[in-house]
């Protein structure tokens, strides 16, 4: 309650409620935290707990992953298992660096929990985040990276710049989560369509486990084809979903900016990531990485519930600070969790 009454309202104010200089703001704070080795220590003995697993290989400290955006550059990298997180995934990044779409793109609408943004994967590029991973070492928990195409690279083109990102960043990653589904850089969605998927995964020569991330306004036919292609490539897994171009469940005081375009995480995609995920269980054996509307720890363990080995965690965070992680980490030793059940 102290984060939501006390923290949340200050950091909302930040920038004259400029949602992007809060993040900022935070992220640098949060990055000098990284530089106090016994802070951090500390407090990952308290919102951390042990509730181990090992999913494609990889051993998890925890099952509450930080979600792909909130660190795109890996800047603040030590601090973050201080908020208890088990994983990090750090991007999404790009071949070239590049600026993103013009400010504001990012949005809150707290009436619903939600968040819509349209970033357009601003960031410093693979060869910038490889020199500070390079830099920073070993790190206490696995840490993802996701790779996605620059937006100066045509579609047609885009296999060669995820293979150099891959390339790039290969050294210093547990796993890769191959985005193709931001709604926020023209044509990418288009690379979860069977052929260019096919193509795209085919071009992806790799030792380290690649997961794909997939959109939650996939219709069940395209997962299908989606799993279907990810298992003639020996993909380690799914991560489910990224944002939705939705506009459903939102609260009506947001009405105003519903209307802005991006993607819509938070509380209204809740029930439409756990039956996605729900969906990919039931027509694979693939690990998940449930990822949307995650706010609760009984959120967290009803994805867990229906097959997803491991979650990660956005918008719920901005809401509900890192007792959110804390909470879930708890409820989820207490019972003993190791992932899939059965
Ligand atoms: C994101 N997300 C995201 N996903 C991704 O694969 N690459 C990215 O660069 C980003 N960037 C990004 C920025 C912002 C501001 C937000 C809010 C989200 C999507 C994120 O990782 C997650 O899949 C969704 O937000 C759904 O989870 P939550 O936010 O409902 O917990």
């Amino acid at each position: 309650m102290v984060y939501q009454r006390v923290v949340r309202r200050a950091l909302f104010r930040m920038g004259g409620g400029d949602a992007e200089v809060a993040h900022e703001r935070t992220l640098r704070m949060t990055a000098r935290l990284g530089a106090l080795p016994p802070v951090v220590a500390g407090l990952r003995r308290y919102f951390g707990a042990a509730a181990p697993r090992t999913v494609f290989g990889v051993r998890f400290p925890g099952p509450v992953g930080l979600a792909a955006g909130m660190d795109k550059d890996g800047r603040a990298l030590r601090a973050w298992p201080a908020f208890g997180f088990g994983f990090l995934e750090v991007g999404t990044v790009t071949r070239h660096a590049q600026p993103g779409n013009p400010r504001p793109r990012l949005f809150r609408l707290p009436a619903s929990g939600a968040v819509i943004n349209r970033m357009g994967f601003n960031n410093g590029g693979a060869a910038a985040l490889a020199a500070r991973l390079r830099a920073s070492g070993p790190l206490p928990v696995p840490l993802g990276v996701s790779i996605g195409k620059s937006k100066v690279t045509p579609v047609e083109e885009a296999v060669e710049d995820y293979r150099s990102s891959l390339r790039e960043l290969a050294p210093y990653a547990d796993y890769f989560a191959v985005n193709v589904s931001s709604p926020n850089t023209p044509g990418l969605r288009g690379l979860q369509d069977k052929a260019a998927l096919d193509e795209l995964l085919g071009a992806l020569d790799t030792t380290v486990p690649l997961l794909v991330k997939i959109a939650p306004d996939l219709t069940e036919h395209a997962i299908a084809d989606v799993l279907e292609v990810c298992a003639a490539h020996g993909v380690a897994g799914l991560i489910a979903t990224n944002t939705t171009l939705s506009r459903d469940g939102l609260a009506p005081q947001d009405a105003p900016r519903a209307a802005e375009t991006g993607g819509l995480s938070g509380r209204p995609l809740t029930a439409r990531a756990l039956e996605v995920v729900t969906f990919v269980a039931k027509e694979s054996t693939l690990p998940i990485i449930g990822v949307g509307g995650i706010h609760s720890a009984d959120d967290a363990l009803r994805m867990l519930d229906v097959g997803a080995s491991l979650v990660q965690v956005y918008t719920g965070f901005i809401y509900e600070g890192p007792g959110l992680v804390r909470a879930i980490n708890r409820a989820e030793a207490a019972r003993g969790g190791d992932g899939r059940p059965g």
